[in-house]
């Protein structure tokens, strides 16, 4: 088998054929992975034979992995496992993974257990060309601003009407986090620079928190441009792979009432840096159980 890539959209997203995800892993096609997530900053592969094990394994070619989640425990009889499951929640919000921790995961891997008959698609957003799209007077704001994001906001959900979804709420905001990073975070890897914000940024510094919700309300809309985005419909046992650090993703609710699983592992990401070479901070809370210290390679 020889690896192949197919763009799925211009900007974001692409097949990979050709690589058997079972076998050990060799150096020169985890490279190539890697050059396809920095180019189209989300890739899947069709047709996999893993169990959670198998995905773990798969996830740690590319670092180490982060638990499950800074307060949600592990999917039943695993270590990394976040169960992404309709019956707890939805994610039907436009948001990077865990941005309320200094350094969140730089990969995420979704792997479908259970699909839906219709509907329930995945959206990634790329958020490099989100900021490329930007006119030049608003890149220089955004290049100048640092946002605080937070586990701490508003639960109080309409589609949080069973007894789970509560009780996930209730246990995802348990221990309170917030970091501040860069509007705009510099890639380690390839210096491509993105837009990093989503649904827990909340507040930019110096700013009040309505001139807050302007702001980042313009710079989303770029982000969520039908341009940026790839529509994934899953089937089971496909492994979507993408890019956290210049990403957004939402879970599509518009599946009824049907169940809905995926299962999550992450891995561990560096400190994110913006345009001006500033570092992200932690200004509540203590993540290092989640991702342990802040790594500053990639
Ligand atoms: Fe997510």
């Amino acid at each position: 088998m020889s690896l192949s890539i197919r763009k799925l959209t211009g900007r974001v997203g692409a097949v990979v054929e050709g690589v058997d995800l079972t076998a050990p892993p060799d150096p020169s096609t985890v490279t190539a992975l890697r050059d396809a997530l920095n180019e189209h900053k989300a890739i899947v592969f069709d047709d996999v034979d893993l169990d959670n094990a198998g995905q773990e394994r798969v996830a740690r070619w590319f670092g180490e992995l982060t638990t499950a989640h800074p307060n949600v425990p592990a999917a039943d009889g695993t270590t990394h496992v976040l169960a992404v499951d309709s019956e707890t929640s939805k994610a039907d919000e436009w948001h990077t993974d865990v941005t309320f921790v200094v350094n969140p995961p730089q990969l995420t891997t979704l792997r479908s257990i259970v699909t839906t008959p219709y509907g329930g698609e995945t959206l990634v957003a790329n958020a490099g060309a989100a900021y490329r799209d930007l006119p030049e007077p608003l890149r220089s704001l955004a290049d100048s601003l640092r946002v605080v994001h937070t586990n701490q906001y508003d639960y109080a959900r309409p589609d949080a009407t069973t007894q789970q979804r509560q009780e996930y709420d209730r246990i995802f905001v348990a221990t309170p986090y917030e970091a501040e990073h860069p509007v705009v975070r510099v890639h380690p890897l390839t210096g491509e620079r993105g837009l990093f914000i989503g649904g827990f940024a909340k507040r930019i510094v110096g700013l009040s928190s309505s001139e807050s919700a302007d702001l980042l309300r313009i710079f989303q809309s770029y982000v969520t441009r039908p341009e940026n985005i790839l529509r994934w419909t899953w089937s089971p046992n496909q492994l979507l792979i993408f890019d956290n650090r210049i990403t957004q993703h939402y879970g599509v609710d518009n599946y009824d009432d049907h169940p809905r699983r995926l299962n999550r592992v992450t891995v561990a990401g560096d400190t994110p840096v913006g345009a001006d070479g500033r570092r992200s901070e932690q200004l509540v809370g203590d993540a290092s159980h989640y991702s342990g210290a802040p790594a500053v390679a990639a």
